[in-house]
């Protein structure tokens, strides 16, 4: 039976983990909404359930020790899907979550979706779980697509500097907590890159990688809306995305940690390598 439980298999950091584990041959289950996207994995098992149906979270639940609770994907309610979950995943016996939040999470954040990992932070330290929080930095992974089709990095982040942080090393961090969790309760950690970068430093890195040339345009507020008004998103979406950069700006996202070292005992993977081993 195992005692570990994985969210968002289906997704880009949840498969990593679920891969990991699955490598190191260690029993799983994994918790999604579509099994039908999950690939084989050795050792998992498959449970079907969304954080809004706590139910069906209970029963996927039950009898597992350990959760990684990946955050849902960006939604108007998604607090209210998160603390769903939590309170079913401890109404399911759940000893201890381990949750991917934000770089700053704080219900002062410029960067507003900050504000919404933070609620969820407190929901679960009000719940008396035993709890681990990662607190990643902005994807290093989803760089390059924020270049425009003109080759134009747009937003308003001015001189600000990010940590931005791999999904691989995020998901060797996780793996590390989920494997011995009574030494990482309580903890919170700020897992970054090993530097923190101008948008015009990123820029420079995904020329010299891909060969073309790329450059980033530092826009004022309004032309931040005003550029992405035709994607008819709503406010809340429209306000993280322009946040994003408004955070950088203010110095929010900027700041090393040792966390990724210290939990995986490799060095955290820097924006150049990354760029470099996706382009071969
Ligand atoms: N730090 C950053 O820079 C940054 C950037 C973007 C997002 N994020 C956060 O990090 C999370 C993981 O990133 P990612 O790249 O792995 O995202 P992703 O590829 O979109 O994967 C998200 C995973 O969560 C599952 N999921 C989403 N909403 C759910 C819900 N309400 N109930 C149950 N499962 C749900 C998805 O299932 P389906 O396959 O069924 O959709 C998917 O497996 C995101 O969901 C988001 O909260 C962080």
């Amino acid at each position: 039976m195992p005692t570990i439980a994985v969210t968002g298999a289906t997704g880009n950091l949840g498969s990593r983990v679920a891969r990991r584990v699955s490598d190191a041959e260690i029993a799983q289950r994994l918790v999604v909404r579509d099994p039908t996207r999950l690939p084989p994995l050795a050792g998992a098992e498959i449970a079907r359930a969304e954080f809004a149906d706590a139910d069906a979270v209970r029963t996927a639940l039950g009898g597992i020790e350990t959760v990684l609770m990946v955050s849902a994907s960006e939604s108007a309610d998604r607090v209210a899907q998160h603390l769903t979950f939590v309170d079913a995943a401890v109404a399911a016996g759940v000893r201890h979550l381990v949750y991917t939040s934000f770089f700053g999470a704080s219900p002062h954040a410029t960067f507003t979706l900050a504000r919404d990992h933070w609620a969820t932070e407190e929901h679960i330290r009000s719940s008396g779980v035993a709890f681990t929080f990662l607190r990643d930095n902005m994807y290093a992974d989803f760089l390059k697509y924020l270049v425009g089709e003109d080759g134009v990095i747009r937003g308003p982040a001015g001189d600000g500097r990010a940590a931005f942080v791999t999904q691989d090393d995020i998901a060797d961090a996780a793996v590390a907590v989920l494997l011995g969790p009574a030494a990482h309760a309580g903890a919170s950690y700020d897992l970054t890159g090993p530097s923190s970068l101008t948008l015009t430093e990123v820029a420079a890195l995904i020329s010299a990688a891909t060969g073309r040339e790329v450059r980033y345009h530092n826009e004022t507020l309004e032309e931040a809306y005003a550029s992405r008004a035709s994607y008819g998103a709503p406010d809340w979406q429209l306000d993280a995305w322009v946040s994003t950069y408004t955070a950088i700006a203010a110095g929010e996202l900027d700041g090393v940690s040792s966390a990724i070292l210290d939990l995986t005992g490799h060095p955290a993977t820097s924006v150049a390598d990354l760029l470099a081993s996706s382009a071969a």
